[in-house]
């Protein structure tokens, strides 16, 4: 028999939708992986690694080569100093460090506060952890906010003696937020007055747009103390396969996420952490072209979207485009009606954001849906033949 620990996980979206994708011919603006190679220097790296022999179980802190590199990346692009050999560990991507979080700072009944929507792994893992989530919602654009926006006094209502971890994801999926200094520093306030860990998953730090910028949380003042950042290659470098990730901070939190990862994976693929920190010390000009490129797709995608009929909200960072879908959506259909409708007769693929809120607060998200741009372009102009049909 199942445990408790497990009840209520299925099939996700995210599974049902790539596979009616697939029987259908949809064109898949589903699933957030790119559709198109990383650096072919950087796939090259891993090819010689395994040819040089980097074969066997590589280090549970991870290989020093690749600690080494995501150091000289936090000092090169945020001014952040840490020890590669005790202030940084490395995991099975972004994900078993955030679920190892979970699993080191909380113990059965103990809060972690978690911004709504919020991205679906957060909440398995806290459920797995036995620890209870307490949600902040973000709420989308209106007349006096011009981008998603949390209360304060439901932020501050949040908190309470039982918090031990607050999750956090700057740029944020999937609504494009970037969260601001002001509410970074209000966040962060509460987090040190009640004795937490602010876990900041920043695995989009290198997808920003629209003037925003990434502000990582762990350089503001006196938050180095209780932060723990967590990133990873898939997104930055366009290899979410093969999930490499990393975590950075004061050497007593590291060590904790490390003492379940050394039970849970042990270790990390050894050939593609050298190649991710080759790839991490690839020039600044890179970085400026991936970013170019991502604001192109971006903007190819929201033309598409717009021209039929959807109203697209800004986007300040990651790359996922929220749609209100009030032009096509029918009475009786909520976000997940809606997209299968939108995948089975017209042929694209789309995420209903409700999948990432507590069933309380499903109903706000009922009028979006969640549309990938990181697409090749045969792929986004099929989107925009497709789309165009809806006019
Ligand atoms: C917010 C967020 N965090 C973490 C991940 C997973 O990162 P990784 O593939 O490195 O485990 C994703 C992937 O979609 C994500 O959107």
């Amino acid at each position: 028999m199942e445990s408790a620990r497990v009840a209520g996980f299925g099939p996700t979206v995210f599974s049902e939708f790539s596979r009616l994708a697939a029987q259908h011919g949809a064109v898949n603006l589903g699933q957030g992986f790119p559709d198109f190679e990383g650096p072919e220097e950087i796939a090259q790296a891993a090819i010689d690694a395994i040819r040089a022999g980097a074969n066997q179980y590589a280090m549970t802190q991870g290989t020093p080569a690749l600690r080494e590199a995501v150091a000289a990346h936090a000092l090169r692009f945020y001014g952040q100093r840490v020890e590669a050999h005790g202030q940084v560990g490395v995991t099975a991507g972004a994900t078993e460090a955030l679920y190892a979080a979970l699993l080191a700072f909380t113990d059965p009944g103990d809060e972690v506060v978690l911004f709504e929507p919020t991205y679906d792994a957060y909440l398995a893992s806290a459920q797995l952890a036995g620890a209870v989530p307490r949600f902040v919602r973000l709420r989308p654009p209106d007349v006096a906010h011009l981008t998603w926006w949390f209360d304060d006094a439901e932020l501050e209502g949040a908190f309470s003696s039982k918090t031990r971890l607050v999750l956090l994801n700057t740029p944020h999926n999937p609504t494009g937020k970037v969260f601001t200094r002001e509410e970074l520093l209000r966040i962060g306030e509460l987090t040190r007055r009640s004795g937490a860990v602010l876990v900041s998953d920043e695995v989009y730090e290198h997808l920003v747009f629209e003037g925003a910028r990434h502000l990582r949380p762990a350089t503001l003042p006196g938050f180095d103390d209780f932060t723990l950042t967590v990133s990873s290659g898939g997104k930055s470098f366009s290899f979410t396969g093969w999930k490499v990730g990393w975590h950075l901070g004061p050497e007593r939190l590291v060590s904790a996420v490390q003492k379940v990862h050394q039970w849970t994976t042990f270790s990390t693929p050894a050939p593609f952490q050298l190649a991710i920190g080759r790839a991490l010390a690839l020039p600044d000009a890179h970085f400026v072209r991936f970013v170019d490129d991502y604001a192109r797709r971006k903007n190819l995608l929201a033309g598409s979207l717009s021209r039929a009929g959807f109203e697209v909200l800004p986007c300040e960072g990651a790359y996922f485009l929220l749609a209100r879908t009030d032009a096509f959506r029918r009475a009786s259909e909520d976000d997940v009606a809606f997209c299968r409708r939108l995948l089975l007769e017209h042929g694209v693929a789309a995420i209903p954001p409700s999948v990432f809120c507590s069933p309380a607060h499903a109903p706000a998200m009922h009028g979006l849906a969640r549309f990938a741009f990181c697409k090749s372009d045969a792929v986004l102009a099929a989107a925009e033949e497709r789309l165009s049909r809806l006019r």
